[in-house]
């Protein structure tokens, strides 16, 4: 008796250190090569019909061919392709180096930190807003880029207003928000006031914008039922440009940025798009990026007045659509098109609904230059300011002022 419970023992202890040992292994990934095979012999344990235990021992050594490998997530900041999450942080002092103002509708009046985007997603973002108007589907502009410092402020004012974990499932932490690479905006309609909710999905603005943002390059970046991979909770209104190839990649086969990343081998890796300036003027197919610029409406009388105002030729950067600029005088005002959107980017199935009530409150806004923008701007840095974001509230029309209701899941409270 007391030998089988010593037996026993010992068999006992013997199977916890088998067990211990495997999990070793798992956790260590020691017996995975880099392409995820297993390179340890392969063993089958099996009874056999009088209970008798065998075992069949064999080599797994795959052939290079069944060998797949998965791409590696883009990390690099400037990409368009770049895949910023919890576990890809951007640096705290990563500003994007083409920041302009797209020529959309915002859901505000101003130029601010959030009205920004990259070059090229501007491009694309008004092509798209463009499309969607042909449709006579309204879309307004809410949020697009946002400082690192920006974010800070949100994310904090959130676990102030609604705890860690609400907080957590709707706003990122400074650093993980796609918002800072100035690729993502969130995008509303009027039918739910240009807030940020989960209704902007149902209505026809949010279900068009779902099924056609691929073709200009952007993605749904938080659909419905991929909480868990995404780690945050839908969000029909945020989109984020990754340009063409990909957008229209993750549309068709139903994927996140991270499945992208996760689950595509290299050997079906997207294309991604060059960023030359050269490129992206023929990709996003914009004459009116390439003419003289003609700010709309007509100059005031300081800015035309300015001995200084540059004739400019078809290749110049339109001025209206650069980021901030530390060099112009506090005193100044708004001058000549400087970061206003002008009459030859607008798409002409805007022009054609220009009669609309909404479409000549935008057409006014290159006059109301109420926020001194460009004054709080660091000597050459094209930042823009995150400070003036208190001043744009209150300068929210009163229909979207919802956006600050708890009911809401603003993402500018978030
Ligand atoms: N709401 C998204 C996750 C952000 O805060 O960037
Ligand atoms: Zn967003």
């Amino acid at each position: 008796m007391r030998k089988k419970i010593i037996l026993s023992g010992i068999g006992i202890i013997f199977t916890i250190g088998v067990a211990a040992t495997r999990i070793g292994s798992f956790s260590t990934r020691q017996d995975i090569t880099e392409t995820g095979i297993d390179k340890k012999p392969y063993e089958y344990h099996y009874n056999d019909s009088q209970g008798r235990e065998k075992i069949v021992k064999q080599e797994k050594t795959p052939s290079p061919t069944a060998v797949k490998q998965y791409i590696e997530a883009d990390t690099d900041p400037e990409s368009y392709t770049v895949l910023v999450n919890r576990e890809h942080l951007l640096p705290e002092d990563y500003v994007p180096a083409d920041l302009v103002v797209p020529n959309i509708r915002f859901s505000y009046r101003g130029i601010y930190e959030k009205s920004y985007m990259r070059k090229r997603a501007a491009a694309a973002l008004e092509q798209l807003f463009a499309a969607a108007l042909k449709k006579n589907y309204r879309l307004c502009g809410v949020s697009a880029y946002r400082s690192y410092k920006r974010q800070d402020q949100i994310y904090r004012n959130n676990i102030k207003n609604k705890g860690e974990l609400r907080t957590n499932q709707v706003s990122a932490m400074p650093g993980s928000s796609e918002h800072q690479t100035g690729l993502a905006i969130d995008v509303s309609c009027d039918s739910v006031d240009c807030t940020l909710e989960e209704s902007f999905g149902r209505t026809p603005e949010g279900k068009w914008l779902k099924k056609n943002c691929h073709k200009y390059g952007f993605i749904i970046r938080y659909p419905h039922w991929r909480e868990r991979v995404t780690g945050y909770t839908y969000e029909p209104w945020h989109i984020r440009y990754v340009g063409k190839n990909l957008a229209e990649y993750i549309y068709q086969k139903k994927l996140t940025l991270e499945e992208y990343y996760q689950q595509t081998t290299v050997e079906n890796k997207v294309k991604s798009e060059p960023i030359s300036d050269v490129d992206d003027i023929q990709a996003t197919n914009e004459p009116e990026m390439t003419v003289a610029p003609t700010p709309t409406p007509a100059p005031t009388a300081s800015a035309s007045a300015r001995p200084d105002a540059p004739e400019k030729k078809p290749t110049d950067e339109p001025k209206s659509t650069r980021g901030p600029k530390a060099e112009k005088s506090p005193s100044t005002k708004e001058p000549e098109d400087t970061k206003q959107p002008k009459a030859s980017q607008v798409p002409d199935a805007e022009k054609e609904n220009d009669g609309s009530p909404s479409a000549q409150e935008e057409t006014k806004r290159p006059l109301e230059t109420k926020q001194p923008v460009e004054t709080k701007q660091p000597a050459e840095t094209k930042q823009p300011v995150e400070t003036k974001q208190p001043e744009n509230e209150k300068e929210m029309p009163a229909s979207s002022s919802g956006e600050t209701g708890p009911e809401k899941t603003s993402e500018e409270e978030e």
